[in-house]
């Protein structure tokens, strides 16, 4: 029998392993941005055109290549910056495997122009299907340029793979804005479609931090700067009044690469505890610089994941530096001992720093930790146990996201609650029997509107024919813009109030993306807005029948609750932003509601179709019968 056994061609061999390395039109960006980034480049140009499908490119003002190291770049693991298996341990550079361009040239069509800054002529390469189509002089600028054409012309499978315009530009935002935070003192630019979306001037972190997430945070950043001489930490935090429903601005940078790390997202988390609320996502830009050594980068393909020799340190490191910030950030500003004479009598600032008080905060971990050299390495042993048991934290949190994308589920767990607390109170009170069955109008249920009385801003009290019935105000009015907003989205369309003086709105680019894609739909469901140039839109009509004075209040909080349902529900993009339409335009628990408008949300509620729940499955209201009543009062 003949041998069997024959080596791939290159191309394929290459294209195998570009599956790893190059996904999607993203996957190119982070690649190519990095390398200008290590040519030591100050200026740094993206082009985009078709979300990345048909080009991405990116200009670069680094230290170019020879006219063979031009040709030598996209052959696999040829790389400069390793020589040795010990040079892996001390990288500094983004790259270091030598594969992002042979990776790309074998999936997609590449054009290459590149030029030392002491060389008379530059060197122009074209490669597709890792087969070099052209090469020859060219006469160009300092640096280079790389267009990667028509990704995965060659892997139909791939290219069919890919995602909506929308979806892979919101990626490629993503990698640029990772770069892009990273690397302040560089220049960067974004151009999509011949428009620019980003025109990043080479600053300081917190100028890119504002460029990149928006201006809103412009007050709400708090520092975080730590040194110690096994790491440093340095970077921002939000105040916790920033805290998001959705994960979206938190990053981490180790050694300036962007990290993805569970775990020391749990030690920020653990700073800001009781800071937020359980189920609030801070904003965090934190660089952590430590010794190579002590960090694997080398351990996923998009080295996205990397391995810290001992993490307890950097965890315990992050939570205290965090926690050291928010401390200074809360407890320093609002005490002036100048004006309140409340807090001059209080014995901490009458009785004075005695020797002894200063000893005993300085042997406390923390301090010794920031002043002394090879404390940071010592945990408490405290913190240990804490540091044990993060990853359940962690899980069960997590778990707890998961299962609210069954619904069903959910709104199950959340009547028990509803159940229990009330049980809490002794009233062992039957739930409504109709919560899973819509009532009917002319039902039994006969709400008397004659008795109508809001409690505690949050609940309606009325009568019916056999007993009582507490409406939670914003459950109810949720419910009747939901089902409103289904059928404008189903039918006509919402009608319009034109302002009288449109209002312009900012955003942040990844939300000009979102508003973009949400831009249709919104406009059916009475919201008229138009795209005014650069990350700008005017907003020259909302919908009639709701009042809202704030537009970009207004959108910001849309935009917001609706990132919020993405990354925890399976539904289609209309149904969430009809959701979050119906929780943005509700009445909120807390405000004062007028007899009027109690009628209106009575009536209003009867006629849905499904009245006794909220879209998200809470009942919206609870009935309690006269029999019940009398059994309790031993009647
Ligand atoms: N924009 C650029 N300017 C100058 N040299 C470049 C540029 N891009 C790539 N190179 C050279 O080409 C080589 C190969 O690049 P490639 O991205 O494939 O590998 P790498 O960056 O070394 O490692 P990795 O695969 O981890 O990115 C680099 O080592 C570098 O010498
Ligand atoms: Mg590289």
């Amino acid at each position: 029998m003949p041998d069997k056994i024959l080596l791939l061609p290159d191309n394929i061999a290459n294209q195998i392993a570009a599956g790893e390395v190059i996904q999607r039109p993203a996957s190119a960006v982070k690649e190519l941005l990095e390398n200008a980034v290590d040519a030591g480049a100050t200026e740094i140009k993206l082009i985009i055109n078709d979300a990345g499908k048909s080009l991405v490119q990116v200009i670069d003002n680094g230290g170019g290549m020879s006219e063979t190291d031009a040709r030598m770049s996209f052959e696999r693991h040829a790389t400069s910056k390793i020589t040795t298996i010990d040079d892996l341990f001390h990288i500094k550079t983004m790259g270091f495997r030598g594969e992002a361009l042979a990776s790309i040239a074998a999936v997609a069509q590449v054009e290459l122009k590149t030029k030392r800054r002491d060389d008379e002529t530059g060197t122009y390469i074209e490669i597709e299907n890792s087969v070099v189509k052209k090469q020859e002089p060219v006469a160009t600028s300092e640096g280079t340029s790389i267009a990667m054409k028509n990704l995965f012309f060659n892997v139909p499978a791939r290219r069919n793979f890919l995602k909506s315009n929308t979806a892979e530009m919101r990626h490629i935002v993503d990698e640029f804005t990772r770069v892009a935070l990273a690397f302040p003192q560089v220049f960067f630019s974004l151009t999509a479609n011949n428009q620019e979306i980003f025109h990043l001037e080479a600053g300081n972190l917190k100028q890119r931090i504002l460029q990149l997430l928006g201006n809103n945070y412009n007050t709400k950043l708090v520092t975080v700067k730590e040194e110690t001489d096994y790491m440093n930490i340095y970077g921002f935090v939000g105040k916790p009044d920033t805290a998001k429903k959705t994960r979206g601005d938190q990053y981490f940078f180790v050694n300036n690469r962007f990290i993805k790390s569970a775990y020391l997202n749990h030690a920020v988390m653990n700073a800001y505890q009781e800071m937020i609320t359980k189920d609030a996502f801070p904003m965090y830009v934190l660089f952590i610089d430590l010794d190579p050594t002590q960090v694997d980068v080398n351990v996923h393909p998009t080295k996205q994941e990397i391995k810290f020799e001992d993490e307890k340190i950097i965890y315990a490191f992050v939570q205290a530096a965090v926690k050291h910030a928010l401390a200074q950030f809360s407890v320093t500003p609002t005490l002036d001992f100048e004006l309140d004479a409340s807090i001059q009598q209080l014995p901490s600032v009458q009785q004075p720093f005695t020797e002894e008080k200063k000893t005993a905060a300085a042997s406390t971990s923390i301090f010794k930790g920031f002043t002394e050299k090879h404390r940071a390495h010592f945990i408490e042993p405290t913190n240990r146990s804490e540091l044990k048991h993060w990853r359940e934290f962690y899980e069960s949190r997590e778990s707890g996201v998961g299962s609210q994308e069954s619904g069903v589920q959910s709104s199950e767990s959340k009547e028990e609650n509803v159940q229990r607390s009330m049980l809490n109170v002794q009233f062992s009170i039957e739930r409504p029997a109709s919560i899973h069955h819509p009532i009917a109008i002319g039902s039994p249920l006969t709400i008397h509107e004659a008795i109508l009385v809001q409690l505690h801003n949050q609940y309606i009290l009325t009568q019916t024919a056999s007993g009582f019935i507490l409406i939670n105000q914003q459950a109810a009015h949720e419910r009747i813009i939901y089902e409103r907003l289904q059928e404008a989205a189903k039918g006509k369309p919402v009608a319009t109030q034109r302002s009288m003086f449109p209002v312009t709105i900012e955003l942040a680019a990844a939300d000009t993306v979102l508003l973009e894609e949400l831009m249709t739909d919104l406009q059916q469901l009475g919201y008229m807005i138009e795209p005014f140039g650069k990350n700008t839109f005017v907003v020259q009509g909302t919908p009639a029948d709701v009042n809202q004075s704030n537009e970009k209040q207004v959108i910001d909080s849309l935009l917001e609750q609706f990132k919020h349902f993405s990354s925890e529900m399976k539904f289609s993009k209309r149904e969430k932003l009809i959701r979050s339409l119906a929780w943005q335009q509700s009445v909120k628990a807390g405000r004062q509601l007028s007899e009027k408008e109690m009628e209106a949300l009575v009536d209003d509620l009867f006629k849905c179709k499904q009245p006794n729940s909220s879209p998200h499955g809470d009942p919206t209201y609870l009935e309690f019968k006269n029999e019940q009543l009398e059994k309790m009062f031993g009647q």
